[in-house]
């Protein structure tokens, strides 16, 4: 089978590692790519956003199978023109994307089903949002209804912030564009945050481990927040008794409502849901893998990926037995010094070659050199995975290996794991 995977961070070089693990596999392709993907298959000059690009280039390299990676072009219908042209795909159509794409469609899909989160109210004109903030002072949580790279929720402890929070997106400088032209203002809830994953066909739900992920910049939960600086799976702090209830009151009973209101939902679905005092509550919903989540998950698949992907794009996921390795694995990510903000890119990266065997690395902001040396090229540069029968054990191979890694400005969270994020590791 010929697949093509769209994307270029470390999720999508992961998702390509694992798929070159199956006998099923012929060529694989992965638009653009980076210096990792390039090292196992053919990267192709397209950006994952260009819709028409893919479907030409689908088209032209007699691809079978197309696995989309990142959300953009989920929400802008990739899956939908590739269908139309009769190419298998991973992901959900543009319409059931909106379950990410849209705040205002996930929060009303939530309410529908009763399914628990917090309380909120969705708004398109600035008047009544700043009067709703008034009549509810104390933590809130603003969102801008549209995708915003991660960065459009603000959970603010004041009512000031709050109101200029709703400022900086329905004002006139719209700092997010048409996606903060509605606002959902919610509840601010607290507890720890776990990532859900499954597998759905639209019908079928293939649940997959639970794995959590570090969103802020620095040591602490500190800094600003970022595309992810690390992850682990599975998080032993999660009350077991608990899982089910997540797996059906959450994940399955939005694949079944997905499926009722005539978007049936196929893909990888991940519900983010912060465990409160009051039980587990959803945040949100994301239309594909987790980044970092991907790259502490699919290392513990037992099965073939590719035929997943398979099975979920033509709806044959209930004849799939999948497997998961019952080993912790922790992911490391290493950063441009000054990621999120301005850093410098450009600087070889040495020590690659000297990693302990079955430790990953699972390039993002990477581009091969002329001397075939591998340069950094983005914020986040690489994440350094290794699994282990425990958590701790995981968490010092992967830090080992990741001071053997060492480029100009090299930037990585300290913490990742660590028992104080995880009361039940030691
Ligand atoms: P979202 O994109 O909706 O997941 O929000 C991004 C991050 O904001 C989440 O991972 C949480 O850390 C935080 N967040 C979102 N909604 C809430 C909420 N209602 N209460 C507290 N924190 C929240
Ligand atoms: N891990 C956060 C995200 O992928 O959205």
């Amino acid at each position: 089978m010929n697949v093509l995977v769209v994307g270029s961070g470390a999720r999508e070089h992961t998702i390509a590692w694992k798929l070159r693990q199956s006998p099923r596999l012929t060529d694989l392709f992965i638009a653009p790519g980076n210096a990792g993907t390039g090292a196992i298959g053919t990267n192709l000059d397209i950006k994952a956003a260009d819709i028409d690009g893919i479907v030409a280039t689908a088209q032209e390299h007699r691809i079978d199978l197309v696995i989309v990676g990142p959300e953009v072009p989920l929400s802008r219908g990739l899956v939908d023109r590739l269908t139309a042209e009769g190419i298998a795909a991973f992901g959900p159509t543009k319409a059931a994307a909106r379950i990410e794409s849209s705040k205002a469609f996930s929060k009303e899909l939530m309410e529908r089903c009763g399914m628990p989160t917090a309380s909120s109210a969705t708004f398109d004109r600035r008047i009544e949002a700043r009067n709703y903030i008034e009549a509810h002072p104390g933590p809130i949580v603003v969102k801008a209804d549209g995708l915003a790279a991660g960065k459009g929720v603000f959970v603010c402890e004041t009512t000031e912030e709050a109101l200029a929070a709703v400022e900086a997106m329905m004002g006139a400088g719209a700092m997010f564009g048409e996606s903060g032209r509605t606002v959902v203002i919610e509840e601010r809830l607290s507890g720890r945050e776990v990532s859900a994953h499954a597998f759905s066909d639209g019908t079928t739900v293939a649940q997959m481990p639970f794995a959590c992920d570090y969103k802020r910049a620095r040591d602490g939960d500190e800094g600003p927040n970022t595309g992810g600086m690390g992850a682990y799976s599975p998080p032993q702090w999660l009350d077991e008794a608990l899982e089910p209830f997540i797996h059906e009151r959450i994940t399955e009973a939005t694949i079944a409502a997905m499926r009722e209101e005539g978007s049936p939902y196929a893909g990888a679905l991940y519900p983010g849901v912060m465990v409160t005092a009051d039980g587990p509550r959803v945040l949100e919903f994301n239309c594909r893998l987790g980044d970092p989540e991907a790259q502490v998950l699919l290392p513990r698949l037992r099965s073939d990926l590719l035929e997943i992907c398979w099975a979920v794009a033509n709806g044959t996921l209930s004849e799939c037995e999948i497997r998961w390795s019952t080993d912790a694995a922790v992911g490391v990510v290493m950063a441009s010094g000054g990621y999120p903000d301005d850093y410098q890119t450009g600087y070889a990266i040495a020590g690659l070659g000297s990693l302990d065997e079955g430790v990953h690395v699972f390039h993002a902001g990477t581009v091969a050199g002329d001397d075939g040396e591998v340069l950094t090229s983005g914020g986040r540069v690489l994440t350094v995975v290794a699994e282990a029968p425990t958590l701790t054990e995981a968490r010092s191979k992967a830090y080992s290996n990741v001071q053997r890694i060492h480029f100009t400005n090299a930037y990585y969270r300290r913490d990742i794991a660590a028992p104080s994020q995880d009361a039940r590791v030691d």
